[in-house]
Formats: C-alpha cells, structure tokens, sequence
C-alpha cells in the first residue's frame, strides 16, 4: 500500500511464520504483507510479543527450529528470499540487507576494536578492498552516524564506547556495504531520549542521501513520529492496520491503533490521565476465533466474532477491523 508509487524494494506477500512447539503452534506471524521503496522508512509497530522481531528475523531468514517459514514470499528486488538457498542468505546478509538489533553487542564482538570488525564486515562481501581502503570506509560511516572523532573511534573494543556510541557503531556497521534494506529492530530503546532523536535524525538524513529502505522497528509510536513515511501496525501476529505515518496519526482506523496513539505521552495534552489499553495481549497458543483484538475492544459487537480482513478503509489506509472508526482522534 503506502510507498507503492515507485517499483518496491522489499515486497512482503502473506507471510507466515510458526513455531512449532510442544505446547502447540504458536503463529507468531500470520498473514503479513506490505511493500517499501528504495528510501522509504516504514515502521512497523505493536505491542511485545505481537510479532515484529520474527517478522524482521524472516526477511533476514534466521529463524531457527522449532521456527519456519511456512508460507508466503519474501520479494527482495524481485527476487524470492522465503524460497532461497542459505548460500545466497549468507552472501545478502550484512551487505544488501543488514540488520541492527536492539543490544548492539548482538552484532559487535567484544574482543575485536571497532575498525577490525568493520573492515571484516567490508572484506567478507568484497575481498578486493584494500586493508587501507577498509579502514577509511569504516571511519566514513562512523562520521555519518555522527560518532566524534571516528578515527580514534576506530582503535576502541566496544567495552570502551558508551552505550550509544555503541549503538551508533552498529548502525555504522550495517551502513558499510551500502545495502538496500537496512532491518533496525529497537536499536534505541535503551538509550535516552535526546539521544534517541539525535539518531533517528540521522538515520533519516542517511536514507534519503543513500535511497536506503528501512523497517524502523518500535512498540513506541512517539520514536517514529517524524521518521517513518509508512506505518503497519501488527497485533498477535498479523498486520491490522496500515498507511501513511500521518494519516494514521491523525485518523487511526484500528480501535488498537487508537490506543496504542493515546498511551503516547507527548500526545497528552493538559494533565489527562495517560490512556492504557484495558487487558493484555492474547495467548498465540490459545486464539480466540474471530478478531483477536475482541477482548480488549471498546466496540465490540456479534460480528466480530467472525474474522476480519486487512481492508481498505480510505485510500491507502487499511484496517483489520469490521468497526473502523472514522472520526479523527481528539
Ligand atoms: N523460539 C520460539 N519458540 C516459540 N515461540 C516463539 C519463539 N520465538 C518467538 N516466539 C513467539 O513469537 C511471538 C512473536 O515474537 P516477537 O519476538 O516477534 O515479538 P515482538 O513483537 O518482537 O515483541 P517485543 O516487543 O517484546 O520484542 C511471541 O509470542 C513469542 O512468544
Ligand atoms: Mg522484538
């Protein structure tokens, strides 16, 4: 939907993503689908456990058992990811899709200073670059992220950076190979909230200069205000609304949507008690038939006792939901 002026990078076609485990199967990913263009940041936001991380760790293909891809394709420049082989993962990983995570020492190695491991990270895709030519691209990207001082940056182990500069080192190193998707899962939840703004900007900036794609990854809507061009919003593993960050931050459709919104402080004009959504995500184990947001809805009514589609409610903005509210958000 949102983002489909231009031919998409990234098409994501009904995926589906189980664990299969002794309890049962838990479909941690149900039927998700959308598209973004080169340079475009879409968010893609829930609560905890509704599926954001698998979703990421699919496109990446690295899920692992009791986990699979059970359904659906995964088109990266037109080319099938669900469907390739673990040779061509390996070579695309890190180079043409690159994944940042929220603890930054999942992708930095303690024992290694920051230059070597980003040097490797150059000379694993491309083993032509020169040791000295390696060692200038890193200090380049360290600089881009808006790391001070990136050539003494470049002789420091990771222990000896704080935690955003470690954070800004693992996005530096995800932009070293220039890829065309760029998976950032939480990568500044942990970190204050200046500093948070300081990265998002320049993530920002970056996507626009280099056209890189991104899936901006956030339980929190306030990160990606002013970031993301697209939004999906997932709920116990499926996408349940989704379109423009700011048609959907003026006029959510989703009665979750409405909630997730209204709990952001920011957004919480003179003193009104901060709005919580009443209960707690469902079960994946044990769904419930029907809309899995039943339980916790302000609206509910007989019919959402069947099960809702992803549909368009307005142009270019879709909803899960068979009581779509129209009206904006007060
Ligand atoms: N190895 C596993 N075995 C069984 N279930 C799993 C496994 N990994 C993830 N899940 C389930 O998949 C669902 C989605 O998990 P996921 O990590 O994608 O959530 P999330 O939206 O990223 O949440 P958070 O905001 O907490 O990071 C969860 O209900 C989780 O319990
Ligand atoms: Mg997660």
């Amino acid at each position: 939907m949102a983002g489909r002026q231009s031919s998409p990078i990234l098409e994501v076609e009904r995926l589906r993503t189980h664990f299969m485990t002794r309890a049962g199967i838990v479909k941690a990913v149900d039927d998700v689908s959308f598209a973004i263009s080169a340079g475009e940041i879409m968010g893609l936001v829930g609560e905890s456990g509704s599926g954001k991380s698998i979703t990421g760790l699919s496109i990446m293909r690295l899920i692992d058992v009791p986990g699979r891809i059970v359904g659906g394709r995964i088109r990266f420049r037109g080319e099938d990811l669900a469907a390739a082989p673990e040779q061509r993962m390996r070579a695309l990983r890190g180079s043409r899709i690159a994944m940042v995570f929220q603890d930054p020492l999942m992708t930095l190695n303690p024992l290694l200073r920051v230059g070597t491991q980003m040097a490797e990270a150059i000379t694993a895709h491309n083993r032509e670059v020169s040791r000295t030519e390696a060692r200038a691209r890193s200090r380049d990207a360290l600089g881009r992220v808006g790391i001070p001082a990136p050539e003494e940056r470049l002789d420091a182990f990771p222990h000896q950076l704080s935690g955003g500069m470690r954070q800004r080192v693992a996005i530096a190193t995800a932009i070293l190979n220039e890829p065309d998707l760029i998976i950032a899962d939480e990568p500044t939840t942990a970190l204050d909230v200046t500093i948070q703004a300081q990265i998002l900007h320049e993530i920002r900036k970056l996507c626009r200069q280099t056209s890189t794609a991104m899936i901006w990854i956030t339980h929190d809507f306030a990160v990606i205000a002013g970031l993301a061009g697209s939004i999906s919003v997932m709920y116990a593993g499926r996408i349940v609304e989704q379109g423009h960050l700011d048609d959907i931050l003026d006029r959510p459709l989703h009665p979750y949507t409405r909630g997730l919104i209204r709990s952001v402080p920011s957004r919480n004009r003179r003193g009104r008690p901060l709005h919580q959504i009443q209960g707690s995500p469902p079960n994946l184990l044990a769904l419930p038939g029907g809309c899995a947001f039943r339980d916790r809805c302000p609206h509910t009514d007989d019919v959402c006792n069947a099960e809702p589609d992803l549909e368009l409610v307005r142009a270019e903005q879709a909803a899960r939901c068979f009581h779509p509210q129209l009206e904006a958000l007060a």
